[in-house]
């Protein structure tokens, strides 16, 4: 049996994407560049300045900007992604998640968050969740971000489990690698995407059920 489960945020508790998408999308239009949902798979699991970056190198703007001028940009972005997220509650929980972290406590298995997101705290706490994570690791600490395994080292290491011990949820591919790299089992949850490297996906967190690892 496994002794710890390690969580995304985005896209795998609840479906955020959508609203990175539309905050990007606008603010990359506002510099004369056009992104779509295709591109938009490559920006998810990475943090607010590299997805920026990345826009801009897409857009072939990347020398246009200080560094000054990028922080604004990616604040920009932030506000309007945080006013997206102004209903966000308890009905946004994506399917499967609330019982499965309810089976996690009821077996006293504990669980952190592994996400890119300076944004998670306050997503929690709006999906009604928080009390559910022992630990969320704060992005502001790690040198590398997914697919680096770091931030899931972190995130086992905080709910005191060994990797080998863990799972980790991810939807995105940079996660399963960082999932992978750190030597834990990868689960990906997409119904869109193929994740490499997965030990195992499914569509949706209702497939799953805790006593399976
Ligand atoms: C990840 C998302 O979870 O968090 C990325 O998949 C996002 O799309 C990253 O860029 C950083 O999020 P935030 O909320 O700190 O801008
Ligand atoms: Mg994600």
């Amino acid at each position: 049996m496994k002794k710890g489960f390690v969580f995304d945020l985005d896209g795998v508790i609840t479906d955020t994407a959508k609203f990175h998408y539309i905050a990007w999308k606008n603010l990359a239009k506002s510099l004369g560049i056009l992104i779509d949902e295709t591109f938009n798979e490559t920006l998810k699991g990475i943090s607010r300045m590299d997805s920026l970056d990345k826009i801009l190198a897409y857009g072939k703007r990347e020398n246009d900007f200080t560094l000054a001028e990028k922080k604004s940009l990616a604040q920009k972005k932030n506000d309007e992604y945080v006013t997206l997220l102004a209903d966000l509650s308890e009905k946004d929980l994506l399917p499967g998640v609330h019982d499965f972290l309810v089976q996690a406590k009821e077996r006293n298995i504990p669980c952190s968050i592994a996400s890119a997101s300076k944004n998670a705290p306050m997503i929690l706490e709006k999906l009604g969740v928080l009390a559910y994570f022992g630990h969320i690791v704060d992005p502001e600490t790690l040198k590398k971000g997914k697919p680096d395994p770091e931030i899931f080292i972190k995130a086992a290491e905080s709910i005191n489990v060994e990797p080998k011990d863990a799972v980790g949820f991810e939807d995105a591919q940079a996660g399963i690698d960082g999932i992978k790299a750190a030597g834990m089992y990868a689960v990906g949850i997409s119904s869109t995407e193929t994740l490499q490297g997965a030990d195992l996906q499914v569509a949706s967190m209702t497939e799953l059920n805790v006593d399976q690892f």
